[in-house]
Order: C-alpha cells, then structure tokens, then sequence
C-alpha cells in the first residue's frame, strides 16, 4: 500500500481540500468491519477531480474510522462540528406554512425525497451482490405493506423495457443511469441486478431501490401544496419504518452513502419558472444563499435549467430537523416568488 497520494492537480473537492499527507498517512491501512478502506472513500473525487465532495462512506464505521477525513467535510458542507448531535422531526403538525404560490403561477411540482439504508448492512459502496439482492427483497416485503394511497407496485430495473426506462427518466420519476461518480465509488457494481422502482398509482408516492442509497423515499406531485407533499411522505416513512429497521445515530442521524445527505438526508426541491429573476444570476444566487438553497437543473442533480426552470432546494440537511430542512426550502421560494413579482412591474 501506498504511503501517500497524489491527488489530480485540478482537484477542487472538499476531499482533496482536507486529505492531507499526514491524514492520508494516519488512516491509509486501516479498513472497517466490512473491509472498506480510504483508498475506496475516496476514489469516486480521484477519478472526478471536477467532484464537488469526493468522498463516499462503505458503512457507518467510515465515518468514525475515517473521522480525520470526514469530519472537517461534514463541517463545511453542513455547519455541523464534531461533537453536534442531530435532531430528527418529522411531525407534520410540526409544519405550519401556507401554500406558496395558490396561483399555480410560479411552481411546477413539488418533490421532496429522503434517504435511508438498513441497519446490520454495508452501504452501496462496499457491499456484496448477495446482501444488495437481501435488501431489494427485504425492500419489497415491506412496501407490498403498504395501503390507501400509498399503494402499488414494484419494477425491477432488470428486464424493464428501455422505452418504459426513459419515459420514467424524463418524467422525474427514475433515477439516470452510469452517474460517473457513483460508477467510480463502486456504488453501480452489477447495474441493473436488485435495482428498481415502486410508485403507487399516480407517482405521487415512490421508492427507489438501491441506488445511491438503499432507499429513497419520495413524495411528488404537481403544483406547490409543500404542506401536502410532506404529509405523505411522513407517513409513509412511518408505515415503512414498522418493517425495516433504518440505520441511525445520535451524531449523524440517517446514515447516507454521501456526507452530504447524512442527518435528514432529506432533498425538497420545487420546480418553478423564474423568467425574470433568470436574467439577474447575480440577484438569484443571493436570495438562495440566503436562504440556504441550492439551485440544480430541472433534470436533476448536474443538469442544466430549461426555459427559465430551475429546481430549488434546502441545501443543509445535518444539523437542522426535517422541519428545517422543508422550511429553509419554503422560505426561499416566498422570496424568489417575490423578487420575481417584483421585476414584472
Ligand atoms: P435526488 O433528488 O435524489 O438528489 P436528482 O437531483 O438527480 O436526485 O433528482 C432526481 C429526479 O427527480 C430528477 O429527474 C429530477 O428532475 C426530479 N425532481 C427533483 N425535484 C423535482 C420536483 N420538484 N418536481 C419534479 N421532479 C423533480
Ligand atoms: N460525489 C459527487 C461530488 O462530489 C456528488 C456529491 C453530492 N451529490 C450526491 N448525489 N451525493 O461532486
């Protein structure tokens, strides 16, 4: 084994940042329970020096292990110190909003998803074909549980019809496929196998299985109705939960495959139409840093706005509760809204 790393020379990563010689040095030989090692951590930002975190966890214990590494990222992706604890709160009488845009003028849909991975397994990047076939099963024995609306029925990636595939993709409803930063965690090993999708009837309700994360729950519908999105999603978070154990704790709350989903691992995101504010990047990006949003494309995480559409979501997912995390989202799209009226006049 090495004793020490060159990193790529165009390397901008929060990795590359805080990987330093002697770190590298200190944790280079250790490996975890389930043998994930540093050299694995960190390979997806080696290979994408244009990676804007550059590190994956194999297991919970990476993160204890790996703390020298992982610590100072969690701290300036999230805000959140060593010695922080995480609260978690997904009560909904919790959440007291009023509907953002009752027009329907400015949003399109509302999406908010969060992740979630099983105690007593390794995570994607470091676990076998058997035990990722274990939880797809153990996966759809709990959803089949599942009634009223948030019934339906589970797709397998393997053997789906690539037509139905796409029209799954570019209605936002699937994830894409070879993402180069999960292919290079080793987080895409043996693609399509124990990968798929269930959603009830309308696609309001869905669940990934196995890609990022072993779920990803998600809650979706047209329009802006946060309050309602939301609703579904905690309680299809507690059905879940009465059948799968999550893994979870005190520190770092849901344990996520990429740091910066720990904590909720919750992602609420809109989609709204901002023709105006478009114009003024400048006065755009000082309302979301504001407000503690990140502004992604409408087909996803490294995709471009089309026509004026962006997709705006809480970007602090540690250290806030759920509440938080939906209502950093709902306070930043009352001021986009405005700043948007605003330049019509
Ligand atoms: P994740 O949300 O799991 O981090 P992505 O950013 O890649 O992953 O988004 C996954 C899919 O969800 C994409 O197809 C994206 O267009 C869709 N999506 C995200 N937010 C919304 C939304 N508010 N309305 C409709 N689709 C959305
Ligand atoms: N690993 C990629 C990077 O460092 C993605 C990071 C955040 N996105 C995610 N889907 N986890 O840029």
């Amino acid at each position: 084994m090495r004793n020490y790393i060159e990193l790529p020379n165009n390397c901008k990563s929060l990795m590359c940042k805080y990987l330093t010689p002697e770190i590298y040095s200190e944790l280079k030989d250790k490996q975890t329970a389930y043998g994930f090692t540093l050299d694995r951590a960190i390979k997806s930002g080696i290979l994408n020096p244009d990676s804007s975190i550059g590190a994956y966890a194999g297991d919970e214990e990476s993160y204890r292990l790996f703390s020298s590494l992982f610590d100072p990222v969690i701290d300036e992706y999230h805000g959140f110190g060593k010695d922080d604890k995480h609260i978690s709160d997904l009560d909904i009488e919790h959440l007291c909003i009023e509907h953002p845009d009752p027009e329907d003028k400015f949003i399109l849909s509302t999406r908010i998803r969060v992740g979630r991975n099983l105690t007593n397994m390794p995570l994607g990047s470091a676990i076998t074909k058997e035990q990722r076939d274990s939880v797809e099963s153990q996966v759809i024995e709990a959803l089949s549980l599942l009634d009223g609306e948030l019934e339906g029925d589970y797709y397998p990636l393997l053997n789906m019809p690539k037509e139905t595939q796409d029209r799954l993709i570019s209605d936002h409803f699937l994830f894409k496929e070879g993402d180069r930063f999960l292919d290079a965690a080793g987080l895409n090993r043996d693609w399509p196998s124990g990968r798929g999708i269930y959603h009830n009837r309308d696609k309001s309700f869905l669940v990934w299985v196995n890609e990022e994360d072993q779920l990803r729950i998600i809650s979706m519908q047209k329009g802006g109705n946060i309050a309602e999105v939301f609703g579904r999603l905690a309680t299809a978070i507690k059905s879940i939960e009465k059948r799968l154990s999550f893994s979870y704790n005190d520190h770092l709350g849901y344990i996520t495959s990429c740091p910066t989903n720990l904590g909720t691992a919750m992602r609420a995101s809109v989609h709204i139409s901002l023709p105006n504010l478009s114009r003024d990047m400048d006065m755009f990006q000082s309302i979301t840093d504001a407000h503690h949003l990140q502004i992604r494309g409408i087909d996803g995480e490294h995709s471009d706005s089309q026509g004026s559409v962006y997709d705006i979501s809480n970007r602090r997912r540690l250290g806030v509760t759920e509440i938080d995390a939906v209502l950093d989202m709902y306070n930043g799209v009352l001021s986009l809204i405005k700043a948007e009226k605003s330049m019509t006049l």
